[in-house]
């Protein structure tokens, strides 16, 4: 029988907790083994390997992953070619059916994901319980998407009486698939599942701060029925990687979640080396802004913002990062953002009440020291947070305080720039068009959220936000948790560059081109 998970909330359910501890603990048990490569099915161990670290605790080796160079990226990309005429020749039908099977054997070890996340990510129980839980909706929502629309054939006006016109998507071939450290399972599950049910095949890099998770999503699909060839894997650094997807005459497609900096590289290399355009989708990071208005409910405003400011230590990329408030509210808003805040239990993610896990690495704890000294040095104040905390077993994590600040102008590098810590940015505003105007001074544009009872005021935003992902007075995250079928999750300018929402109705577009048929 299939077990049944709400994913967003562990509170309600004590049993899930004795379930998600024990199998921590089965985990911790196992730290440490050597993995292989994936390639056409076979684990390979042809390199040098590296230790993975915990974020929560460096001196936790989670194992040792093979350091693939450019020749193993190109063997993969060799045999994802092979394989690609039976995939793609396979009824679609199959192809759905194992990858609901793999999203079934997700859901099956939702703890045991989970806490692999935990340890590898450093995400809370919550979260990565709900991370394991939007990786399998994922799947099922694209599967059913696939399914109920007849794999996208339309018929179309015929030529001449008795003949048949229509429109067929058919897949590319062979994408590289390059997904982050911070939905390590969600959105690798997403790009991976979505290029193969619509009959591309797929090498896989998860990000090499996060390799186990990608191993365990490479073996659901392998077990789901996917054929060894149609999904292979490859750990190590990026830089080979990106060498090799972007020069090979055989990788057709690239499917990137990452920063900008890195994506807008792929994607130059991928424009510049290949003989002729190749789809190339990227999700790229923001600083997303969150207007309260001073007809806001305050409570939820606060709510909304603490979870997307500081849920995963701002690791996401759709968490909030500055905050416009209506100066007539501006002040209880601050006092009382800043005393839930200060509720926020920062330490080991592994303990129930911990709400703040550790950040990714040394490099992130590096870029919040150095933006909370800018802050200071230019005239900023810190109003609360604003330090390292390197107490007991915390020192030998990355552990960082919620930290907010006010003070900065506008086109302040803080506010301007993508940091991934949980450092939010506080400035007032007098009217709702300056306060948009605002929020979209900015190159990114992923998410935004409003507070407002007023449906006037949201309206208004909602006409006038350049984001593609924009909420309004979400109390349970105001510009993050978006969730498969739901809320397309695409982003607009330096966040994106498809303008079709991973988790919505033309996603799968993206993996596909379009054949007409005319017969007469
Ligand atoms: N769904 C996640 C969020 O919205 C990440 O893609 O934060």
């Amino acid at each position: 029988m299939k077990q049944k998970i709400t994913y967003v909330s562990l509170e309600s359910d004590a049993s899930m907790h004795v379930s998600y501890e024990a199998a921590l603990s089965g985990f911790e048990r196992n730290f440490g083994h050597r993995y292989p490569l994936y390639i056409g099915g076979k684990g390979f161990e042809p390199a040098g390997d590296f230790a993975v670290r915990s974020p929560i605790d460096r001196d936790i080796v989670i194992g040792y992953f093979q350091e693939a160079g450019e020749n193993e990226a190109h063997a993969a990309i060799r045999v994802a070619k092979e394989a690609f005429p039976a995939w793609s020749g396979t009824d679609p039908a199959e192809r759905i059916g194992a990858l609901r099977k793999a999203a079934d054997l997700l859901e099956r070890q939702v703890f045991d994901l989970a806490a692999l996340i935990t340890i590898e990510a450093g995400k809370t129980r919550g979260e990565a319980v709900a991370e394991v839980g939007e990786a399998v909706e994922m799947i099922r929502y694209y599967a059913a998407l696939y399914e109920k629309s007849d794999h996208f054939t339309i018929r179309l006006q015929p030529e001449a009486p008795g003949g048949v016109s229509r429109s067929v998507m058919r897949p590319h071939g062979v994408w590289a698939v390059i997904s982050p450290f911070n939905f390590p399972l969600a959105l690798a599950a997403g790009m991976a599942s979505a290029a193969l049910l619509t009959g591309n095949t797929v090498v896989m890099k998860p990000a090499s701060a996060t390799p186990l998770t990608g191993i365990r999503l490479y073996e659901a699909f392998i077990q789901g029925g996917v054929p060894a060839g149609a999904v292979n894997l490859i750990t190590g650094p990026g830089a080979p990687f990106g060498e090799a997807v972007t020069s090979s005459p055989d990788v057709d497609g690239i499917a990137f979640t990452g920063s900008r900096e890195v994506g807008m590289w792929l994607q130059r290399a991928f424009a510049v080396k290949q003989p002729y355009p190749k789809p190339f989708i990227a999700e790229m990071g923001s600083k997303n802004p969150c207007i309260v208005t001073d007809k806001a409910d305050l409570d939820k405003a606060v709510d909304g913002v603490v979870r997307s400011a500081f849920g995963y230590g701002g690791q996401k990329c759709s968490a909030t990062s500055r905050v416009y408030v209506h100066r007539d509210v501006a002040e209880a808003y601050a006092r009382a953002l800043v005393a839930r805040t200060e509720e926020l239990k920062v330490g080991d993610p592994r303990e129930r009440d911990v709400s703040v896990g550790p950040l990714i690495s040394e490099a992130a704890q590096r870029t919040y020291e150095a933006a909370v000294a800018l802050v200071l040095k230019d005239g900023g104040r810190v109003i609360t947070g604003g330090g390292v905390c390197s107490e007991g077993s915390r020192a030998r994590g990355h552990y960082v305080r919620p930290t907010i600040v006010a003070g900065l102008a506008q086109d302040h590098p803080l506010m301007r720039d993508e940091l991934f810590v949980p450092l939010l940015c506080l400035r007032t505003f007098a009217s709702l068009p300056e306060a948009v105007g605002l929020a979209n001074e900015t190159e990114f544009g992923l998410t935004a959220g409003i507070f407002s009872e007023d449906e006037g005021e949201v309206d208004y935003f909602f006409d006038h936000i350049r984001f593609g992902v924009c909420y309004a007075n979400r109390q349970g995250g105001a510009t993050t948790g978006a969730w498969p079928g739901r809320q397309s999750f695409g982003g607009w300018k330096a966040s994106g560059s498809t303008g079709r929402g991973a988790d919505g109705p033309y996603y799968l577009f993206s993996y596909l081109r379009e054949q007409a048929q005319t017969r007469l």
